[in-house]
């Protein structure tokens, strides 16, 4: 398909750091979350940003010329703002698409995050791997050339769910989504053929993690629901490999929003369960 699957990438330490490291983590809403979790567990000591580009959110519904030149307008405006030492793409959707063009215009290290068809077809036993995307990833040349890369003998079934992301976001603004819902969004994720049946299923999508214990309790069958953000942690643990962390209480945690939405009361707390206690809203809006 032409796609270089690994372009920009390189895994080279940066050069260690004067200063806590600051970590901008973007993503189109909340999804990101899930992985900022897994950043601090890995780096409980380094300052993080955490922007979420809710003016725009979902990104699967825009076309991908649209997405590329509005995550690279906003990471501009972003960039200027906060300085950041690395930033992590937490988004498949954003990362698929808008990766190169970031890594072209920025002269900053960009961690992405992408579908995890390796670690399922490694996990599988059964021979059937479901990656369960944005409709957006599942469109995705990115994302249909990792699978040609990497399922060998492996059948890859690719979903694109409508509206898991959103219904993850309704969850953590305290509007809570019904079991018949959910389980219609994963359904197609389990395939039953030659007597054989799904046993692992790539969230490649960074919101679906922060449902995983209800797919869990609405699955026909079990699965491992596998969540990218470890690999995600592990490669920027690589990057800042020659910056020892200071010792000391945590450097700061904020949340940006580009919207000018109030963050209902249900969010505020799940924020602050993440050590997000500060949250700015309307940042940078565009059109
Ligand atoms: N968290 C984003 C992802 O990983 C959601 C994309 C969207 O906004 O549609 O793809």
């Amino acid at each position: 398909m032409g796609v270089d699957l690994f372009a920009g990438l390189t895994n080279a330490a940066l050069p260690p750091l004067d200063r806590t490291p600051r970590i901008l983590v973007f993503d189109s809403g909340l999804g990101g979350l899930t992985v900022l979790a897994e950043l601090v567990a890995t780096f409980p000591y380094a300052a993080y940003v955490y922007a979420a580009d809710d003016a725009a959110f979902p990104y699967g519904a825009l076309s991908p010329e649209r997405l590329v030149a509005r995550i690279v307008t906003v990471m501009e405006r972003l960039i200027d703002r906060e300085a950041p030492d690395l930033v992590v793409i937490a988004c498949n959707t954003a990362s698929t698409l808008a990766l190169p063009a970031l890594r072209a215009r920025f002269a900053l290290p960009f961690v992405g995050t992408v579908p995890a068809v390796k670690p399922a077809v490694a996990a599988t036993r059964s021979g059937l791997v479901t990656v369960l995307a944005t409709p957006g990833a599942a469109r995705s040349e990115h994302t249909h050339a990792m699978i040609d890369a990497f399922a060998g003998s492996v059948k890859v079934t690719l979903v694109g769910a409508p509206n898991l992301a959103a219904f993850a976001e309704a969850e953590l603004r305290g509007a809570p989504i019904d079991d018949g819902a959910l389980a219609a969004e994963i359904a197609p994720c389990f395939v039953e053929e030659d007597g054989r049946r799904t046993d692992a299923v790539a969230l490649a999508c960074t919101h679906f993690p922060l449902l995983t214990r209800r797919f869990r309790g609405l699955s026909p069958w079990d699965v491992a629901w596998i969540d990218p953000a470890p690999a995600v942690a592990r490669r920027v643990a690589a990057l800042l490999s020659a910056s020892p962390m200071p010792a000391g209480p945590p450097a700061e945690r904020r949340a940006l929003f580009t919207s000018n939405r109030t963050a209902p009361s249900p969010l505020v707390c799940a924020l602050a369960a993440r050590g997000l206690t500060t949250i700015e809203a309307g940042v940078s809006p565009l059109d």
